[in-house]
């Protein structure tokens, strides 16, 4: 079947109501510093689920927004996929209690477990769902709560991550809009390097466990920063190929939100200047899944995304997964 099938109809995110910054971690017992964290990651701020805050409010008020500026309702949607590293619960998927808070009557839902590649993988399930005729209105969200499995006393990894949700509602393409090509692969030879080791089927939680940290996320960080500048390389590159454009023709690149310098080493691969790429991990962190449908959302309602432009997405995450789409608005 020939692209565009699938085409980004409306946008939306959310994020918790509690801001914090990096000199907050003081307060919280957490030995470090606003310009250690500033000029390894670029990271300022993020967000932190509070009370009465969960994976699925987040996700259902992402998906309310984005719903809206499609011009969808609940009933009309077939499938919600949700993207995530962090479930409210390990089961039942928190996808089908979205499907719940939205009354999605008619909807298949399922949690697709790909880490930080969580909304470009699922977008490429869509895709794939709506080329074989059993899909024509999807819900592919990303959304982490991932405040509730770092580890407080670990500063090497409890400083770079917050808490959001973004959610794209994808329609059936026309005018030759939607997704133009798409990429993903994965490595778990490499599963160790960021993981979380226990509290799974293999080693269930036990006293112990919670008392060494181990069913919280751990991350050897220089060896996952080289595999994210490679992998991103490689997936903006067999993007580009499988769309036939160059960086020249790419309007805007909103790659996954990690870390500054693994952004501005995946633009100055890719051949893009950082004009034409979008930047909020100061503002969130590292929001895993949600990172990149967030950055879009705000990228649109700043009009950065408009009709008629051609925006690539690239994503790197935990497993290793990686991949990339390229869009026409
Ligand atoms: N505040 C202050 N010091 C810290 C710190 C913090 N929050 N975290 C670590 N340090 C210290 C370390 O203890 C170490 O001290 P030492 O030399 O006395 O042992 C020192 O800073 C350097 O640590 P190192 O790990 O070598 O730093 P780095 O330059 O590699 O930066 C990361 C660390 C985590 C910022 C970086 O490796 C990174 O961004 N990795 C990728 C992480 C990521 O994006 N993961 C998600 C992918 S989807």
């Amino acid at each position: 079947m020939k692209r565009p099938i699938a085409m980004i109809a409306g946008t939306g995110h959310a994020v918790p109501r509690k801001c914090l910054t990096n000199h907050d971690f003081a307060s919280i017992g957490v030995e470090t510093s606003d310009e250690w964290i500033v000029e390894r990651t670029g990271i300022r701020q993020r967000y932190i689920a509070g009370d009465g805050e969960s994976l699925t409010s987040l996700s259902a008020d992402a998906a309310r927004i984005a719903m809206k500026a499609a011009g969808v309702t609940a009933p009309e949607l077939d499938v919600i996929i949700l993207g995530t590293a962090s479930p409210d619960r390990l089961l039942p998927a928190t996808a089908v209690e979205v499907q719940a808070a939205l009354g999605a009557t008619r909807a298949a839902a399922f949690d697709l477990s790909a880490a930080c590649s969580g909304w470009v993988y699922g977008m490429q399930v869509a895709e794939g769902l709506m080329a074989m005729g059993n899909a024509e209105t999807v819900l592919v969200i990303g959304a982490e709560t991932l405040s509730r499995i770092v580890n407080w006393k670990d500063r090497n990894t409890c400083v770079l991550f917050g808490d959001g949700a973004g959610a794209t509602v994808l329609k059936r393409s026309t005018k030759g809009r939607g997704i133009l090509s798409a990429f993903m692969r994965s490595d778990g030879t490499l599963a160790d390097l960021l993981q979380r080791s226990a509290g799974g089927s293999l080693r269930p939680v036990t006293p112990e466990i919670i008392e060494d940290g181990s069913n919280c996320i751990s991350m050897q960080g220089r060896e996952v920063f080289k595999n994210a500048v490679r992998s991103m390389a490689e997936a903006c590159d067999r993007a580009l190929d499988g769309a036939k454009l160059s960086a020249a023709d790419i309007d805007l690149l909103i790659p996954h939100q990690a870390n500054i310098r693994i952004i501005e080493a995946t633009a100055k691969h890719a051949g893009m200047p950082l004009e034409k790429v979008y930047v909020n991990v100061d503002r969130y962190g590292n929001t895993s899944a949600a990172s990149i449908p967030i950055a879009l959302d705000e990228a649109m309602r700043a009009g950065r995304v408009k009709e008629g432009m051609t925006v690539m997405f690239v994503a790197f995450g935990a497993g290793f997964t990686w991949g990339s789409i390229v869009v026409k608005f």
